[in-house]
């Protein structure tokens, strides 16, 4: 028998809403959503500041040997973009949206544990404000980040694929005029830089450094430095400095565990992979979990038919393996790899002259980054 109340228990939100809650500042997050993230969003009711402040992109810039080449993805899709808007402000905008409902929400709990997702009744277990709660619930939805407790409660259960790159990205926040109106990625022979923004006045800007590299070996001068080489600026653009209002390091991998669920925990988002951020895939892969698992529920609720549900990993791993291609190849493509002979560095070339010269390579590359439709 179907019982009709709905009775999902929610782990997440992760690090991303803890710092907002707390008016923190967390780590610096992605910003590019996909159409198909974006008309999600709408739908669901949290896309009014969205489309009041995103900056809607037909295209994105690719630069190396010195040279710029625009790749018009709205002209080679048949009409897509993307939406640049913070990560933070999304989760922002979901936040509020849960509080608007008068829907639970608790943040800083400690002890959290999930139990029984192998039966009837799973149960959440933690701790808020020093008092015990059990929380019973039909499913379990692990959304809690790669750090999270939901995925290490089945790790057994997995299979594990994973890459590490020798590589990490620093990352700044500027109170600055972006470069360019639309995103550049160079590749440069001293590494990967990637020039974008969330406002008309605050850019947000990208340099490859070592995985292990120190945040404080980089003073704002050697950042600014660093860039304005990697852009080839001075020509006809112009990098203005300003405040760095964030900066921060991140290590780069790629990570998936199959099957994404088991019994009645469903892991979705960055629980479940990890793709290197080159092609700004990974909130939107999370999107698009959460898309198929709230279909896959909405049909159970209904009708009390589980195929969906059973579907769910298959369904959203046909996704995520194509945007870990996609993310793979954007980064093999742009970054320099430190036993990289000159051998790889003429084929990197190569296929750059490839993509900006065959309109069916830079279509490929438009549509991955624009984003695959919803029924894939
Ligand atoms: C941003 C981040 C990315 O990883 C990317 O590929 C493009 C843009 C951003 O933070 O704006």
């Amino acid at each position: 028998m179907i019982n009709n109340e709905l009775r999902i228990g929610f782990v997440g939100f992760g690090e991303a809403g803890y710092h907002i809650a707390k008016g923190l500042r967390g780590r610096i997050r992605a910003g590019v959503l996909e159409q198909g993230t974006v008309n999600t969003l709408i739908k669901s009711g949290v896309g009014e500041r969205l489309q009041q402040q995103g900056l809607v992109h037909h295209g994105i810039e690719l630069s190396f040997s010195g040279r710029r080449h625009r790749i018009n993805m709205h002209e080679l899709t048949g009409g897509r973009a993307i939406t640049v808007y913070g990560q933070t402000e999304v989760v922002k905008d979901l936040i509020k949206a849960r509080l608007d409902a008068n829907a639970a929400l608790y943040f800083e709990v400690t002890d959290t544990s999930i139990h029984d997702f192998e039966t009837h009744d799973p149960r959440i277990l933690f701790r808020h404000n020093g008092q015990p709660h059990e929380i019973h619930c039909h499913f379990i939805a692990g959304c809690d980040g790669f750090h999270g407790i939901c995925r290490p409660a089945i790790i057994g259960r997995l299979q594990v694929f994973e890459r590490t790159y020798p590589f990490g990205w620093l990352g700044i926040l500027a109170e600055s005029t972006p470069p360019s109106e639309e995103l550049i990625y160079c590749h440069h022979e001293r590494g990967f830089a990637l020039f974008s923004m969330r406002t008309p006045n605050i850019t947000r800007l990208y340099i490859q450094c070592a995985p292990d590299d120190h945040i404080a070996n980089w003073s704002d001068n050697r950042i600014w430095e660093e860039l304005s080489t990697r852009l080839h600026a001075g020509g006809d653009l112009e990098l203005k400095e300003g405040p760095i209002l964030q900066k921060g390091i991140t290590p780069m991998r790629s990570f998936v565990v199959e099957p994404m669920h088991w019994g009645k925990l469903f892991l979705a988002g960055d629980a479940a992979h990890i793709v290197p951020p080159t092609g700004a895939k990974g909130m939107n892969l999370a999107v698009a979990d959460v898309r198929v698992l709230s279909r896959a529920l909405a049909t159970y609720y209904q009708s009390g038919q589980t195929e969906l549900l059973d579907a769910y990993s298959a369904t959203c791993l046909r996704r995520v393996w194509r945007a870990e291609y996609f993310s793979w190849w954007m980064t093999s493509l742009l970054h320099q790899f430190p036993d990289a002979t000159p051998f790889h560095e003429k084929l990197q070339l190569a296929e750059l002259e490839y993509v900006i010269h065959s309109r069916a390579a830079a279509t490929a590359l438009a549509e991955s980054y624009s984003g695959l439709p919803f029924d894939i």
